[in-house]
C-alpha cells in the first residue's frame, strides 16, 4: 500500500502538474464551445419552467426572463406560510425533494435544473457555516446527479457572488426562525464588495441554461477565488477570519465593516 501511495504521489502529481500547462488551451477550447453552444440555444417557447423562491430577488427576476422568452411558468413561494424549519433544512434538501420527484417527468422531456449554489459553497467567510455547508452540499449533489443522469437531463450549478436581492439588504433567519433584516450584518458580509445587479443575474443564468453549460459563476471574476482556495487556502482562509471576525469579540468590531462605514463616512463628507 506504501508503495502505491508513493507511485500514485509521484505519478497523479506529475500529470497533474503538466496538465496544468494547458489549461489555457483547455479554457480557449471551451470558449470556442461554449460560442458554437450560443448558435444553437435552447428555444423557451412553451417550454414548462419550474422556479422555487419566486417571490423575490433572483427566482423573481428569472421568471421575468422566462416569461419573456414565452416560457410557461410554475412559481413556488412561501411568503405568507409560517417560518417553521430553519435555514439548514431549506437550502439543500428543498432542492432534493423537488429534484427527486421531477426527475422522472424531466427524464421524458429532456428538462433541464438550473441550480442556485453560492460562492460561498468554496468560500467560507464565517459566521455562515450552515448556509455555506448547505451550498457546497448542492454542488456536490448536483455533480454526482449530472453524472448520473448523462445526457437525459442538463444540470446548469449556477454559483452567484453578492447579488442585489433581499438577501443583500440584510434578511437573516432568527434562531426563532423568524426572517430579520440587520443591517449592521450585512455591512459585516458585504462590506466594500461590489453587488451584481439581480437583472443581469437572471439574464445570465436563462441564457447559460440555454447553452447547457455545466456551471456560471456571476459576476464572473469570482470564479478566481476557486484559484486562491485551491492553490492558497491559508491565505484565504486568514482574509476572511481577519475581516469579519476581526479582533473584538462583536461583529460591529470587524474590520470589514470598519473600512466601510469610513468609506461612508467620506462619500458623506465628499456628497453631502
Ligand atoms: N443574493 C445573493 O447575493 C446571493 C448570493 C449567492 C447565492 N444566492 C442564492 O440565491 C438564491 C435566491 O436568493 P435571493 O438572493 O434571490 O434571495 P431572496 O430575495 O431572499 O429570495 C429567496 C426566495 O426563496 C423563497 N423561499 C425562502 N424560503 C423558502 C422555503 N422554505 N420554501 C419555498 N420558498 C422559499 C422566498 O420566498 P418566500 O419568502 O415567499 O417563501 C424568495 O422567493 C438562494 O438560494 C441564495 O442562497 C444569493
Amino acid at each position: 500500500m506504501d508503495l502505491a501511495d508513493k507511485l500514485m504521489n509521484v505519478i497523479v502529481i506529475t500529470i497533474s502538474l503538466l496538465a496544468l500547462f494547458f489549461l489555457h488551451q483547455y479554457r480557449f477550447l471551451n470558449s470556442l464551445i461554449s460560442t458554437v453552444r450560443t448558435l444553437f440555444k435552447e428555444n423557451l417557447t412553451g417550454k414548462v419552467v419550474l422556479i422555487t423562491g419566486a417571490s423575490s430577488g433572483i427566482g423573481e427576476h428569472l421568471a421575468y426572463e422566462y416569461a419573456r422568452r414565452g416560457a410557461r411558468l410554475a412559481l413556488v413561494a412561501r411568503r405568507n406560510q409560517r417560518l417553521q424549519e430553519v435555514a439548514d433544512d431549506i437550502n439543500f434538501w428543498g432542492s432534493v425533494y423537488s429534484s427527486y420527484f421531477a426527475q422522472q417527468h424531466l427524464k421524458k422531456s429532456k428538462g433541464k435544473i438550473i441550480v442556485i449554489s453560492s460562492c460561498a459553497g468554496w468560500v467560507f467567510a464565517p459566521r455562515t457555516a450552515f448556509y455555506n455547508a448547505s451550498k457546497a452540499a448542492l454542488i456536490s449533489f448536483y455533480e454526482t446527479l449530472r453524472i448520473e443522469f448523462g445526457t437525459q437531463i442538463g444540470v446548469t450549478i449556477v454559483t452567484p457572488g453578492f447579488i442585489d436581492t433581499e438577501m443583500t439588504e440584510g434578511k437573516f433567519l432568527s434562531k426563532e426562525g423568524r426572517l430579520e433584516v440587520d443591517r449592521e450584518m450585512r455591512d459585516v458580509q458585504v462590506s466594500l464588495m461590489p453587488v451584481e445587479s439581480v437583472e443581469k443575474c437572471a439574464k445570465a443564468i436563462v441564457e447559460s441554461a440555454r447553452r447547457g453549460d455545466r456551471y456560471l459563476t456571476v459576476p464572473s471574476w469570482m470564479e478566481t477565488t476557486i484559484l486562491w482556495k485551491v492553490f492558497c487556502p491559508e491565505i484565504m482562509d486568514g482574509w476572511n477570519r481577519f475581516m469579519i471576525l476581526g479582533p473584538g469579540s462583536s461583529y460591529r468590531d470587524s474590520p470589514s465593516k470598519k473600512i466601510l462605514d469610513v468609506v461612508n463616512e467620506i462619500k458623506q463628507l465628499l456628497l453631502p
